[in-house]
């Protein structure tokens, strides 16, 4: 790739909001790129469908988005990662980044007794990719997942703190708490969001891995190793300033007041414009 190249926008794609807590931490980390964000709102959610539908939807948003001259297309989902990282990386002729290996290996150097939760949805804990990739960084850990179905829904539905979602969360992880676990893995993009509900309820001595995070680090490396980062210009005064930097692209699949209204809770900035794609057969 080239210097042009690094001009070019930064692609993500969830089945809903969750993606926009990658959004939100490749932001902070890199406020020079101009970001192209897909939630498929319509089907969400993923993590309770099949393979198959999982991997056919994967590839529908990648196609859907790698129209739109990008660098990098970064997969903002635990669920898609899981079951159509490999697909979408043969089909892309950009690079592809998942949520899984990021997360994995965070969990595993940060375990310090090697007892390792992991928290996804159905599908997630079904496909075993989490335990199978920290397996091979860590021999002779713990590890423990649980799917929690209902979590989901509830942030999608914009309750992330009160009442009904400790309830949800206690019903869930009572189980995995008394498991004694140092580390649990937030392997679920919407997870992130619920925070402040799982700090609390697993207390300080268990270390919360964030995959938003974790995969916005990896972006920001792989960008810098490639030296693909946005770059300053010079301008004709010879004072150094910054690209005007184009507004970040937000398109949903299904009704965009309604993400707009749910994307103020989770982002700083607010989302100006939200384009609504009525079907991926009309190739929109
Ligand atoms: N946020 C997604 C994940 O990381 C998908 C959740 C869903 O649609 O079930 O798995």
């Amino acid at each position: 790739m080239s210097s042009i190249d690094s001009q070019k926008p930064i692609a993500l794609f969830d089945s809903g909001l969750g993606g926009l807590t990658v959004l939100a931490e490749l932001r902070r980390r890199l406020p020079n790129e101009q970001f192209i964000y897909l939630g498929d709102t319509a089907r969400t959610p993923y993590g309770s469908k099949s393979r198959d539908t999982i991997r056919r939807y994967s590839l529908e948003c990648a196609h859907f988005l790698t129209k739109h001259d990008i660098k990098l297309l970064v997969v903002a989902c635990n669920t898609a990662s899981s079951f159509a990282l490999d697909i979408v990386q043969q089909q892309c002729t950009v690079p592809v980044i998942g949520t899984i290996e990021p997360a994995a290996r965070a969990a595993c150097s940060v375990s310090s007794g090697g007892r390792i939760g992991i928290i996804a949805t159905e599908a997630t804990v079904q496909s075993n990719v989490f335990r199978n990739t920290m397996e091979k960084m860590r021999p002779g850990a713990f590890f423990y997942s649980k799917e929690c179905p209902l979590l989901v829904p509830f942030v999608e539905q914009g309750i992330v703190t009160g009442p009904l979602i400790e309830q949800v969360i206690e019903m869930y992880l009572a189980s995995l708490k008394s498991l004694s676990i140092d580390t649990l893995v937030l392997g679920c993009t919407h997870y992130p969001m619920l925070q402040v509900a799982l700090q609390n309820f697993f207390g300080a001595s268990v270390t919360l891995i964030d995959c938003a995070s974790t995969t916005a680090d990896e972006v920001k490396e792989y960008l810098l190793q490639q030296h693909l980062t946005r770059e300053k210009s010079v301008s004709s005064t010879n004072q150094k300033s910054y690209l005007q930097k184009p507004g970040d692209l937000f398109f949903v699949t299904d009704s965009g007041l309604r993400f707009k209204h749910l994307a103020a809770q989770f982002l700083e900035d607010p989302v100006v414009e939200v384009l609504n794609i009525e079907s991926f057969e009309k190739g929109l």
